[in-house]
């Protein structure tokens, strides 16, 4: 590829508006990430300390970062393998920082074969609430329910099928003015929903019990794992360290300001994530259930909140049904790095999403498996499952990695006139602070975090 200048617009086209590009990098960072994925590890990495590890993640690494990366995907305007070619171009460096954008590209085809095998739960989740299966259940009821499906492939297999056409579906179309629009009603929505779940928490007399598990912070419970798996969840529910928001950067007009949007997509996310926490953990403390379940923990709290509220199954459904479309907004951006490169090599958008939707969908059974078939001891690595092995490593090793290389790029390897220039930073001490952070802060955060897990620190 050869080129004088950098493109001013992109040849999958651009948001409409400054708001449209927020709202679907919201969309894209508000997900299975904040409902399903947060409370859980909270709960299994003990509360508070972890909480507050991810909330300083976010704040000193990952709003850096995704800075750093709506600024390179606004420069270059193509999907992220051949946006760090461009932008290596540019400045003159190694176009082998390429394959940065290659190992972004991947980890979210790995992501989005067990993102959409969740978001399969909460699709037959949305069936089961229609069906009233909850009303007046105790937990030991939705507790069994939810273990039916984890012990059935073929159940989860359907639903894993239904949700990746669906996202498939959405991203072959382009993202268009029909799912921006349903975004833009959803998002308020899940909000009114979920303000409505955090009064139903405060009147199980356990509300406070919540709020101590969320803030009081105690440092002895926070092992290497615990502060590795904060700072990875702050990379996955930011969707960032893999040129997702890249991608969407690429799509945005040049005339916004990146800086004030980043910190309105990263405080809905943030807040959206505590105040899924303040609905939960309340309902965990007063029904004796174990905090750290795992997995199921959302399949287990939800319904039996909903089960026991007046009109519970009506709401609850609603519910599910949101949570089904912060996923799809979510997993049509996980998939889009791959499947604009491909388009950018001239395959059709339809031909490129299928297949890699087909194969990320294959390769989504041996997660599915992972409760069943292959859920015994001889058939796992380092006393995990395949599931828990591809979560770890994707979340954990490859989105750090991946933020930790963007960072240096933007930081250290890019022209600093170039990044400048794009950033438009009006304000120099807001410009110096980011600068010092993907420099220095990041970079160093990550890798300190990642080598006091290996134990050599
Ligand atoms: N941020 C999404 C969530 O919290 O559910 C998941 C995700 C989207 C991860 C995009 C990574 C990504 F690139």
């Amino acid at each position: 590829m050869s080129f004088t200048k950098l493109p001013e617009s992109s040849v999958h086209g651009l948001w409409a508006a400054r708001w449209i590009f927020i709202l679907a990098a919201a969309g894209s960072a508000i997900g299975l990430g904040n409902i399903w994925k947060f409370p859980y590890i909270t709960g299994m990495y003990g509360g508070g300390a972890f909480v507050m590890v991810y909330l300083l993640c976010v704040l000193f690494i990952g709003m850096p970062i995704m800075v750093a990366e709506v600024m390179m995907g606004r420069r270059a305007r193509a999907a992220p393998i051949n946006a760090v070619q461009k932008l290596a171009q540019e400045s003159g460096i190694s176009r082998r920082w390429g394959l940065l954008g290659w190992m972004g590209t991947l980890s979210g085809f790995l992501i989005l074969s067990f993102y959409s095998m969740i978001a399969g739960w909460a699709l037959y989740y949305v069936l089961l609430l229609a069906q009233g299966t909850f009303t007046a259940g105790t937990a030991d009821t939705v507790k069994t329910s939810f273990d039916g499906l984890l012990a059935n492939p073929g159940l989860m297999l359907l639903w894993h099928s239904l949700f990746m056409a669906m996202a498939i579906f959405i991203v072959a179309r382009g993202v268009n003015a029909g799912l921006e629009r349903a975004t833009r009603v959803m998002m308020p929505a899940l909000i009114v929903l979920l303000f409505a779940l955090v009064g139903y928490a405060m009147t199980t007399g356990h509300f406070m019990d919540g709020v101590h598990f969320l803030f009081d912070v105690d440092f002895s419970k926070l092992t290497p794992q615990a502060v590795l798996v904060a700072m990875g969840h702050s990379f996955f529910t930011l969707s960032l360290g893999m040129g997702a928001i890249m991608a969407y950067g690429a799509y945005m007009p040049r005339e916004h300001s990146i800086g004030r949007s980043v910190l309105t997509i990263a405080f809905l996310d943030t807040a959206f994530a505590l105040l899924v926490g303040l609905a939960i953990f309340p309902i965990v403390f007063a029904n004796g259930l174990e905090p750290a379940s795992g997995p199921g923990l959302m399949f287990v709290t939800l319904p039996l909140a909903f089960g026991n509220l007046p009109a519970g199954a009506l709401v609850g459904t609603v519910f599910f049904v949101l949570v089904v479309i912060a996923a799809l907004t979510s997993a049509i951006s996980i998939a889009e790095p791959f499947v604009a490169w491909a388009v950018e090599k001239g395959m059709s958008r339809l031909v490129a999403a299928t297949i890699i939707g087909a194969t990320s969908w294959f390769l989504g059974i041996f997660s599915i498996l992972s409760f069943n078939w292959l859920a015994g001891d001889e058939y796992k690595l380092f006393g995990r499952t395949f599931f828990d092995n591809l979560d770890f490593l994707t979340t954990n090793i490859l989105l750090p990695l991946g933020g930790l290389l963007i960072a240096v790029f933007a930081g250290w390897a890019m022209k600093e006139t170039k990044v400048m220039k794009e950033l438009e930073m009006k304000n120099q001490a807001v410009y110096i602070a980011w600068r010092i952070a993907v420099r220095i802060v990041a970079p160093l955060g990550i890798l300190l975090v990642m080598l006091n897990f290996l134990g050599v620190l």
